[in-house]
């Protein structure tokens, strides 16, 4: 079944009202119109308003990187889904592994979030991964299952309203990227274990990869079979770096 690719910029807490304007015009002026794939970029929450006016005329989507799990009222601090609907996003990152070892988030509060985001019209991307102890440990697939399985509680046809990210901790930020045949083996094995719920959405799910990907490494982690898109942070930062992986997604 063919996945439609995913290339989607997570700018992290990074950017002034300059740097994005500049950012996103890049970006606009080099997405070709004929690109098969689907562009996203996610901002820093203040800066949505000003992310999806300057991309209005564009094929860019716009989507935040976090969201409360909550509906409304007496949370400080927080933004809720229905506040990010409401001002145009159309996608939110859920479970991010900064937001799960940073901030404490734990599987079953990113289960909620993830939610919360369907509830408002939101696609969540729920993001998942091991960190280098897990996975010298051989416990790779027990934490990926573990983390997508909080998200299953709620039903396989929840899950499969998202996105799912596979994003190894230890590639995060560090230069270190996982190999395709890495990367296309935890994939494969995520798919796998959704198909013992239900085939079709096992089948279309689109599967992320993130972690150091560049317009270096991109297209041969792109090529493989069940790697649908990537989840890209530093190289997302640098309109050229981040239009080269969305070229080489075709
Ligand atoms: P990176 O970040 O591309 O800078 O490794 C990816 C992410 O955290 O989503």
């Amino acid at each position: 079944m063919a996945r439609q690719t995913l290339i989607a910029g997570n700018w992290k807490m990074n950017g002034t009202t300059d740097s994005i304007h500049e950012l996103v015009m890049a970006i606009n002026a080099q997405l070709e119109s004929d690109w098969q794939s689907e562009v996203l970029v996610c901002a820093p929450a203040v800066y949505l308003p000003l992310v999806i006016d300057l991309t209005k005329d564009s094929a860019i989507e716009v989507g935040a990187q976090n969201l409360s799990e909550q509906a409304a009222g007496a949370f400080t601090g927080e933004i809720s889904g229905s506040m990010l609907a409401d001002i145009g996003s159309q996608y939110v990152l859920v479970g991010h592994s900064e937001r799960r070892s940073l901030y404490g988030e734990s599987s079953e509060l990113v289960a909620k979030k993830f939610q919360a985001a369907l509830d408002n019209g939101l696609i969540p991307v729920l993001c998942v991964g091991e960190t280098l102890e897990e996975r010298e440990a051989d416990a790779t697939m027990k934490v990926v299952r573990a983390q997508i399985d909080t998200v299953l509680d709620y039903g396989i046809d929840v899950l499969g309203q998202g996105v799912i990210a596979y994003e190894p901790v230890w590639a995060i930020g560090t230069g270190k990227t996982a190999t395709p045949e890495q990367a296309q083996q935890v994939h494969a094995e995520i798919r796998a274990h959704l198909a013992q719920l239900d085939v079709d959405v096992a089948a279309k799910i689109r599967i992320l990869y993130g972690g150091s990907m560049n317009p270096t490494n991109a297209e041969q982690l792109l090529a493989q079979d069940d790697i649908d898109g990537g989840l890209i942070g530093g190289a997302s930062l640098k309109a050229e770096q981040f239009i080269a992986i969305c070229k080489a997604a075709g």
